[in-house]
C-alpha cells in the first residue's frame, strides 16, 4: 500500500481505488503531487512539477528565476520563504525568528498503525488493513524533528494524518500553528461544502463556490461548535450524491479548529485542517514532544455518497470502540422534555413503567437529579442524588428500574460548574477564569478547568463512586457552553496559549478512565445538542445528541447534514411530544418515528400522556427498530433526495449483503394533485427480484430498475382522499421495505 520510488524520492500511498502522491523536492521540503482515483503503483510522476518561471516572484535560490514555494505544490508548507499562501506550520524561536525550514530525513513504512497517545484517532484491529508511513523531517537550524504519519486503508478509502514535533534543541521553541494536514491540489475548479447552523439548527448543509481567496470554517468556542463541523468536502460542479469526484476532510478533534481551502493566483488549491491558530500558542521545550490531533482525508469517484460511506465504514468500525462499537443500541426513552427539573421518583417509575410496556429497553434520567438542582441556577459539580427528589439515591432508582426489566442511564455534565454548588464553595479556583477580569457566565454555569489533572481527579471521584455503587448502563455527557475567557490558573504565562487544547486533552482524558474502568458502560456525548458532534467525541462515546431540536422536520435537514460524514449508528434520534416543544409543530407520530428510526433510536415524551392508538403506534415502532437495528444501524446508507432542494427528503439504509433495504420518503408540506413520482435507489443487485411494500404499496420489482428506473411512490394526495388515510396532510412520511425474493 506505500511504494517509495528511491531514485525520484516519491512516495505513493495506494490502494485499489486512491492514491495520494508527493515527493522530496531538491530542497529537502515535500512537494505534493496527487490525490485523488488511483494511479497505477509502478508509474513515474515526477513530470507533475509544474514549475515555470513567472515574473515578479521571489526564489529561493540566487541566479534561479524558477525555484518558489510560491509556485510549488506543497506536503506542509513552512512560513516565510518565498510562499505567500498561509502555512500549515510556524514555529518560533527565542531569537523571535518564526522562519522554519524542515528538511527530508528518512523513512519508515510500518504495517498497522499506532495510536497517538491522550488524543482520539482511527485504528486497526489487525496491521493487514493498513500501513502507515512515516517521514522524519529536520530542521537543523532549530534542531526541531517533525515527524508525519500518514495510514492508507486496504479496503476504506481513506488516509489518516497526523504530525509529531520533538525539540531536539536546548533552546525553548513556540509552536504557533501546527496544522493536522495540508494539501496543494493542482485546480480548484471545486465546491466546497460544510456542515454550518447554529444551536437546534446544527449541521446544514452549505455549498459555495471556489473563489481566489479563503474560504474557512472555524471554532473558537473551545468545543467544536453548533456554528460549524471539523469537516470540509470538495466536490466538482457536476459531482452528484451518486457520481463525480469527491474530496472528504475531517477532523478527529473536539475543540477549536479551523479548516481553510485558500485558491492562490494560479488555481491552486491549498486544503488544511487542524487546531484552530487562533489562540493557541504550544511552548515545546528541550526534549518536550508534540502531537497534532489526526485529520482523516477520503476520495471518492462516487459522489458524495461514495464519500460519505467510507467515513461511515472508517468512523463506525474503526473509530468508535469498545463493547458497543458493534452491539445494538438499546431503546432508550429519556425524561428530559417530559418532566425538566420537576420530578419525583414516583414520577420516573410510572414513567418508567409505561416505558417497558411499550418494549423500551433503557431509562435515561436526564438533568435535575444532584445537588440542589431544581433549576439551571445550581448544583453542577455536585454528583450526589438530591435525595428530596430521589429518597433511595440513584443507587435504588436503578434498582427499581432493573426490577422492572429494564436498564438504567443517567445524565452528567462532567466539565461545568454553577457559583451556588458545594464543589464551587469548596474549590472556586476550580474554573477557567482570567484573574482580575469577570467571568461569563452561559446558563447560569462556569466552566471547570479541565487542563488541570486535580479538576479532572475530583470531577472523576464524585463519578467513579456512583457508577460504581449504582447499576448505570449508560450515561449522557452534557456540555452546555462554550469556554470563555480562557485561562488557566495553573500555568505560566508562556503557556497561556495551550489551556484551550490542554482542556480538550483533560475531557478526552477523562473519558478514557471511565472507560477503562466501566468498560461496558455506554456514553452518549451531547453538548447543548450538537455543539461537539464530532469523530473526537466518536472514539470514547459511540453514539451522540444530534440536536436539542426534536422536531421530525427540522430533523430532516440536520440528520441529512450530519450524515455527510457521521454514520447513523451514532446519531441519537428521538421521538418527541407534540406540539415540539422547540417549534411547536404538530406532525404525525408516525412521521416523528420514522425520521427517528434512521438513528440511534428513543423517545424524549411521557408515554402516559400518549392515546391508545398512539401507545399501539409506538409498540410497532419499537418492534420494527428492535427487527431491523442492526442493518439502520451498521448497513449503507444513501441520500436519495436533499431537504435543501424541496418538499421532500429521502434516504435508503441497505444491508451489505443487499438483501434488504429500507427507504424514508418524508413530504414537508403537502401538495395538491402532484405529479407521479420515482425515487431511484441505490445499493441493490441488479439481478435479484426485490419486493417493495409501503402502507399503500405491494409490487415486485428487480435491482437494476428500482435503480434505474426508480421505486414507485405511494401517492394518494389528490386531494379527494377516499379514506382517513391521513395522506393529504403536511409532514407525512412513508416508509418503504425494499425485501430481496429471490
Ligand atoms: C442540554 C441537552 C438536553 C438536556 C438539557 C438538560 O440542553 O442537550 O438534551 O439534557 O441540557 O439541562
Amino acid at each position: 500500500m506505500v511504494i517509495v520510488n528511491e531514485r525520484e524520492k516519491v512516495f505513493h500511498l495506494y490502494n485499489e481505488r486512491i492514491s495520494y502522491l508527493f515527493y522530496v523536492m531538491e530542497s529537502g521540503q515535500l512537494g505534493h503531487l496527487y490525490f485523488g482515483k488511483a494511479l497505477n503503483p509502478k508509474g513515474s510522476y515526477l513530470h507533475m512539477v509544474e514549475k515555470a518561471h513567472r515574473p515578479m516572484s521571489t526564489y529561493i535560490n540566487e541566479g534561479d528565476l524558477y525555484t518558489s514555494y510560491e509556485h510549488l505544490r506543497q506536503e506542509y508548507p513552512c512560513y516565510g520563504t518565498s510562499d505567500y499562501r498561509y502555512p500549515a506550520l510556524e514555529v518560533q524561536g527565542g531569537d523571535g525568528s518564526r522562519l522554519c525550514k524542515l528538511e527530508y530525513q528518512e523513512y519508515e513504512i510500518t504495517k498497522g498503525k499506532k495510536p497517538i497517545p491522550g488524543l482520539p484517532a482511527v485504528y486497526v484491529e489487525d496491521d493487514r488493513e493498513a500501513s502507515t508511513l512515516e517521514i522524519l523531517m529536520r530542521d537543523t537550524w532549530r534542531n526541531l524533528d517533525v515527524i508525519f504519519s500518514y495510514t492508507i486503508f486496504k479496503e476504506i478509502d481513506a488516509i489518516a494524518r497526523s504530525v509529531r514535533f520533538v525539540n531536539c534543541g536546548q533552546e525553548v521553541l513556540m509552536i504557533n500553528r501546527a496544522m493536522s494536514m495540508s494539501v496543494d491540489m493542482p485546480d480548484a475548479d471545486y465546491e466546497s461544502i460544510q456542515l454550518s447552523g447554529s444551536w437546534s439548527r446544527e449541521r446544514h448543509v452549505k455549498v459555495r463556490s471556489l473563489e481566489p481567496g479563503i474560504t474557512a470554517v472555524s471554532s473558537l468556542r473551545g468545543n467544536s461548535s453548533h456554528q460549524h463541523n471539523p469537516f470540509l468536502a470538495l466536490k466538482r460542479k457536476d459531482t452528484t450524491e451518486c457520481s463525480g469526484d469527491a474530496y472528504g476532510f475531517s477532523l478527529v478533534y473536539s475543540g477549536n479548529f479551523l479548516a481553510q481551502a485558500e485558491v492562490d493566483n494560479y488555481n491552486v488549491l491549498r486544503v488544511m485542517l487542524g487546531i484552530n491558530p487562533f489562540g493557541f500558542q504550544w511552548k515545546l521545550g528541550p526534549g518536550e514532544e508534540f502531537a497534532t490531533p489526526e485529520a482523516v482525508m477520503v476520495y471518492s469517484k462516487d459522489g458524495l455518497n461514495g464519500m460519505s460511506l467510507q467515513f461511515h465504514r472508517l468512523y463506525r468500525s474503526r473509530l468508535a470502540r469498545g463493547y458497543w462499537r458493534d452491539r445494538e443500541r438499546p431503546v432508550l426513552i429519556n425524561n428530559w422534555e417530559a418532566t425538566q427539573f420537576n420530578y419525583v421518583e414516583a414520577d420516573l417509575l410510572r414513567f418508567a413503567g409505561k416505558a417497558k410496556e411499550c418494549g423500551i429497553e433503557l431509562v435515561v434520567l436526564d438533568d435535575g437529579w444532584f445537588g440542589a438542582r431544581n433549576n439551571d441556577k445550581s448544583g453542577l459539580g455536585d454528583w450526589k442524588a438530591n435525595r428530596e427528589k430521589l429518597p433511595d439515591g440513584i443507587e435504588g432508582l436503578s434498582e427499581k428500574i432493573e426490577a422492572l426489566g429494564m436498564k438504567f442511564g443517567l445524565w452528567f455534565e462532567p466539565e461545568m460548574v454553577n457559583k451556588d454548588s458545594d464543589f464551587f464553595r469548596n474549590h472556586p479556583d476550580y474554573m477557567i477564569q482570567t484573574p482580575g477580569r469577570s467571568a461569563s457566565h452561559g446558563r447560569n454555569q462556569f466552566v471547570l478547568d479541565f487542563s488541570r489533572k486535580e479538576v479532572v481527579d475530583a470531577v472523576y471521584e464524585q463519578m467513579y463512586d456512583l457508577l460504581s455503587n449504582a447499576k448505570i448502563s449508560y450515561i449522557k455527557w452534557d456540555m452546555n457552553r462554550s469556554v470563555s475567557e480562557c485561562y488557566s490558573s495553573a500555568y505560566p504565562a508562556d503557556r497561556q496559549g495551550e489551556i484551550f487544547h490542554r482542556y480538550i486533552l483533560g475531557v478526552y482524558d477523562l473519558h478514557e478512565r471511565l472507560l477503562q474502568a466501566f468498560p461496558r458502560l455506554l456514553i452518549e456525548s451531547c453538548a447543548s445538542g450538537g455543539g461537539r458532534f464530532d469523530a473526537g467525541m466518536l472514539y470514547y462515546a459511540p453514539q451522540g445528541w444530534v440536536s436539542d431540536d426534536s422536531d421530525a422536520i427540522e430533523r430532516l435537514k440536520i440528520q441529512y447534514g450530519t450524515s455527510f460524514v457521521y454514520p447513523l449508528s451514532c446519531m441519537g434520534a428521538h421521538v418527541s411530544a407534540c406540539p415540539n416543544e422547540q417549534v411547536g409543530r404538530n406532525t404525525p407520530i408516525e412521521t416523528r418515528g420514522n425520521v427517528a428510526l434512521t438513528g440511534a433510536f428513543g423517545y424524549e415524551l411521557d408515554l402516559n400522556q400518549l392515546n391508545c392508538k398512539e401507545i399501539e403506534i409506538v409498540k410497532r415502532q419499537v418492534e420494527f427498530y428492535k427487527s431491523h437495528r442492526n442493518m439502520i444501524a451498521f448497513g449503507d446508507f444513501y441520500r436519495l433526495q436533499s431537504p435543501f432542494e424541496g418538499n421532500f427528503a429521502a434516504w435508503e439504509i441497505v444491508r451489505p449483503d443487499a438483501d434488504m433495504a429500507i427507504v424514508t420518503v418524508t413530504r414537508v408540506l403537502s401538495e395538491i394533485n402532484g405529479p407521479y413520482r420515482r425515487l431511484p435507489l441505490c445499493g441493490l443487485s441488479k439481478s435479484r427480484k426485490y419486493h417493495v411494500k409501503s402502507k399503500y404499496l405491494s409490487y415486485d420489482a428487480y435491482g437494476d430498475e428500482l435503480m434505474q428506473y426508480g421505486m414507485m411512490l405511494e401517492d394518494r394526495s389528490s386531494g379527494q382522499a377516499m379514506d382517513d388515510s391521513g395522506c393529504c396532510q403536511d409532514f407525512l412520511s412513508v416508509l418503504y421495505e425494499v425485501t430481496a425474493i429471490e
